[in-house]
């Protein structure tokens, strides 16, 4: 190794044209045949910008309003793992919990019935659920929409018919489409996990106006959502203890998967591509190995020829 790199260094030393490098390569340079006053006018121009991008970054943080926002702290999701998959269980409590207490304000367009089939509920339970919803549909030979039970093809109903119902019927404020909310936040769904169980009184000085509430995990503070979840809120069919924290991990979980349904492909994708690469990679190590032994090994001879 030494030896190696004493020769690629020790090279150049001995090679009589290694100065005329240097000059040829300096002659190309742009700055030399810059004046002094160019010099001094370009250094002040980056200086004043470099100056300038450090004030704005300075007033940027300083009209920030940190110190009314909490960064949510971090859980021990079962689905942390680089290798673990989402908890089943409890993505199906948390349909339930969507289902009885955010699915009257909050929308969830983007998820169909047909996606909880093999991820929360069997066909048939799928099924049911849909047709526990009444879906718009139409229009019928007389040109009217009309109401019909849902089908697994159909996607969540919405509780307001547009924004403006929604705004209207919520003090102005828009309750968002749950959909994609764990990745549309920081923190994911430990932001919803800590927003939903921090609710508490305002700090003294605070003023809240009609309809807003104080939770530290919001930014700002000021949200118009009431606290949606409390001890024996509703009750699970598989009969957990339906404890605030409880259905709020639930509901966290559901919307990760709601926002991320390739979660588990994507874990179990990762594993087979380790192990695929795994081989690959060793094989062609082995094979590079192999092949380059006799180019590495050989020894080539001058041999000058005496006539
Ligand atoms: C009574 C109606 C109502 C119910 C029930 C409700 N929400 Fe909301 N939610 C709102 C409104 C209104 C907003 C908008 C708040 C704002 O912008 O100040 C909101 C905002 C949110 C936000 C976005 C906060 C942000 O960072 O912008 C999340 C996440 C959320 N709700 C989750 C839920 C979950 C989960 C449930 C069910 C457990 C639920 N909500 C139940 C009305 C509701």
């Amino acid at each position: 190794m030494a030896a190696t790199v004493g020769r690629i260094c020790g090279a150049g030393l001995f090679k009589s044209n290694s100065l005329a490098t240097v000059n040829q390569i300096s002659s190309y340079s742009t700055t030399r045949e810059w004046t002094r006053g160019r010099k001094a006018f370009l250094g002040s121009l980056g200086l004043l910008a470099g100056g300038a991008g450090a004030l704005m970054y300075t007033l940027d943080q300083s009209v920030k309003a940190t110190d009314l926002e909490l960064h949510p702290p971090k859980n021990m999701w079962s689905h942390n793992g680089l290798f673990s998959s989402l908890d089943h269980a409890s993505v199906r409590r948390g349909y339930e919990v969507y289902k009885q207490v955010c699915a009257a304000c909050h929308s969830l367009r983007f998820i169909a019935f047909r996606n909880l089939v093999g991820v929360s509920h069997t066909e048939e339970e799928a099924k049911a659920e849909a047709e526990d919803q009444m879906i718009e549909d139409g229009p019928d030979d007389q040109g009217n929409m009309f109401k019909r039970p849902g089908k697994l093809s159909d996607y969540f109903p919405s509780p307001y018919p547009n924004e403006e119902a929604a705004r209207a019927a919520n003090n102005g404020a828009y309750p968002p489409d749950l959909s994609y909310i764990t990745s549309a936040r920081h923190g994911g769904e430990d932001y919803i996990f800590a927003l939903l169980t921090g609710y508490c009184d305002p700090p003294a000085g605070l003023v809240l106006r009609e309809g807003q509430y104080f939770n530290p995990y919001f930014p700002g503070g000021a949200i118009s959502m009431a606290q949606a979840l409390y001890n024996e809120a509703m009750e699970y069919t598989d009969g957990t203890p339906p404890t605030a924290s409880q259905l709020a991990k639930d509901v966290s979980t559901f919307l990760k998967w709601t926002a991320e349904p390739e979660h588990d492909d994507r874990k179990r994708m990762l594993i087979k591509g380790i192990a695929i690469f795994t081989f690959l990679i060793a094989t062609s190590y082995y094979v590079k190995k192999l092949k380059f032994a006799s180019l590495k090994t050989r020894k080539i001879e001058f041999r000058p020829k005496n006539n």
